[in-house]
């Protein structure tokens, strides 16, 4: 099969690879020429995606910023970012634009497959007519359908290749053509009646996500009054064989979708005079959880008798998880925010990510650092760093991730 791929991000560069390894031809379509340059060099700009992989795949990938490259593939899957505008709705900006280019290439018998996620209705309401554009009919010339990324950048325990793919298509034969795409690199596809049921059950996902984090940070909240240690209760009700599923506290949720997926079934729940509770109650209760920190951050330091102002603090890993650079909408960054306005002196330590233009820092060497510094708080655990040694050296550590569990040390604030 030839496939052309539009978007060439987190999602679709490891698309890319997983169908080019599975010995098809890809055309990588990007808007961004820094990513078609370095495709183009062999250089990987995606974690999960390592140079070596890309390596043996050069005569399988075509990086290109040409829409006409698409006419000659059997199916196309879109990939490019479907963020929020300042008013927390739903922004299809880079999805109206790439499919309005994607309409003037369109072939017929051409399969188009959504990836992006979006709220229900999306593929047949908005990307359906700009297709139809072409002058060809859906279902009828071309055909279309939805299958939403579940990718977890960073994760290993489970691949493209070993996570069951959810399709939906506007008919039946437009799911069949996904279905048979989807076969060559997923072992299980699953096809759903509908494009909107599989744009809703990748919502219900990350809704899902959004949902528990938020219970386990308000009951880090309330635990905190109640002086009882949240991982204790947590790590004991997880010993229950069924029927409860570990969530962590922590510092507040970040990236790019779970605290924007949320907002766009909101979104299409309102068009609907339906205001959706659980997930207004969530976002409300994790965007607080970075104030709560701060606030934690703040007794600490005045327990050891010094105020934020003045007092330099290192935050360890200011990506919005552990073990990737990622850091849109992470935790860390509004901590930092927050301390600053308090005049601390902030500073940070990511091996991940080696500067944040935003407020100007550069990752510190974590040694250096550790000897001229009033506190460390860990905000993002990745793997490479020492907390044993952490809490060895640093005169106060607050650990929001639970690392240091198992350290017993009288420096040591846990969440
Ligand atoms: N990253 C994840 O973990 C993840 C997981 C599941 C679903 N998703 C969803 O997948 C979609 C893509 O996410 P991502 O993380 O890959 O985003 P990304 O920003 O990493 O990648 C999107 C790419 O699309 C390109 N692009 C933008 N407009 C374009 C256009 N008109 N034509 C061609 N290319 C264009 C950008 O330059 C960028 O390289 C989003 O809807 C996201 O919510 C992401």
């Amino acid at each position: 099969m030839k496939i052309g791929i539009i978007g060439l991000g987190y999602v679709g560069l490891p698309l890319a690879v997983a169908f080019a390894e599975a010995g098809h031809e890809v055309v990588g379509l990007d808007t961004d020429v820094r990513k078609i340059e370095a495709l183009r060099e062999g250089r990987s700009y995606v974690e999960d995606v390592a140079d070596e992989a890309l390596a043996p795949l050069a005569g399988h990938i075509r990086p290109t910023a040409d829409h006409a490259d698409l006419a000659s593939c059997n199916s196309v899957i879109v990939c490019v970012p479907t963020p929020l505008t300042s008013a927390r709705e739903p922004d299809l900006t880079y999805l109206v634009e790439s499919a309005t280019a994607l309409s003037r290439v369109l072939q017929p018998e051409q399969l188009v497959v959504l990836e992006s996620t979006t709220y229900p209705g999306t593929t047949r309401e908005r990307l359906a007519p700009i297709l139809e554009e072409s002058g060809m009919a859906v279902g009828r010339d071309f055909h279309l359908a939805f299958s939403p990324e579940r990718i977890d950048p960073g994760r290993t325990d489970h691949t493209v290749r070993t996570t069951p793919k959810l399709v939906g298509g506007v008919t039946e034969a437009c799911a069949e053509r996904a279905r048979e795409l989807y076969a060559a690199i997923c072992d299980e596809v699953i096809v759903l009646s509908t494009p909107e049921a599989a744009e809703l059950a990748k919502l219900l996902e990350n809704i899902f996500r959004s949902v528990n984090i938020a219970l386990v940070n308000e009951l880090a909240q309330l635990c905190d009054r109640l002086g009882i240690d949240v991982w204790e209760v947590i790590d004991a009700a997880a010993t229950k064989p069924f029927g409860f599923m570990r969530f962590d506290p922590g510092p507040g949720m970040g990236g790019h979708c779970l605290p924007v997926d949320p907002f766009y079934l909101a979104f299409k729940a309102r068009e609907h005079d339906f205001y959706p509770e659980f997930i207004e109650l969530a976002g409300k209760v994790n965007q607080v959880q970075p104030a709560f920190c701060v606030e934690r951050v703040e007794r600490a330091l005045n327990a050891a008798g010094k105020p934020v102002n003045g007092s330099k603090i290192l935050i360890l890993g200011v990506s919005y998880k552990a073990g990737i650079g990622d850091t849109r909408e992470s935790p860390a960054l509004k901590i930092a925010r927050l301390l600053r306005e308090l005049d601390g002196e902030v500073t940070y330590h990511d091996p991940h990510v080696p500067a944040v233009p935003e407020l100007g820092l550069e990752s510190v060497d974590l040694a250096q650092a550790l000897r001229d510094t009033d506190l460390a708080a860990i905000v993002t655990a990745h793997p490479e760093v020492d907390y044993e040694e952490l809490v060895a050296k640093a005169p106060l550590v607050v650990d929001f991730r639970g690392v240091t569990r198992g350290i017993e040390a009288k420096n040591v604030v846990r969440l």
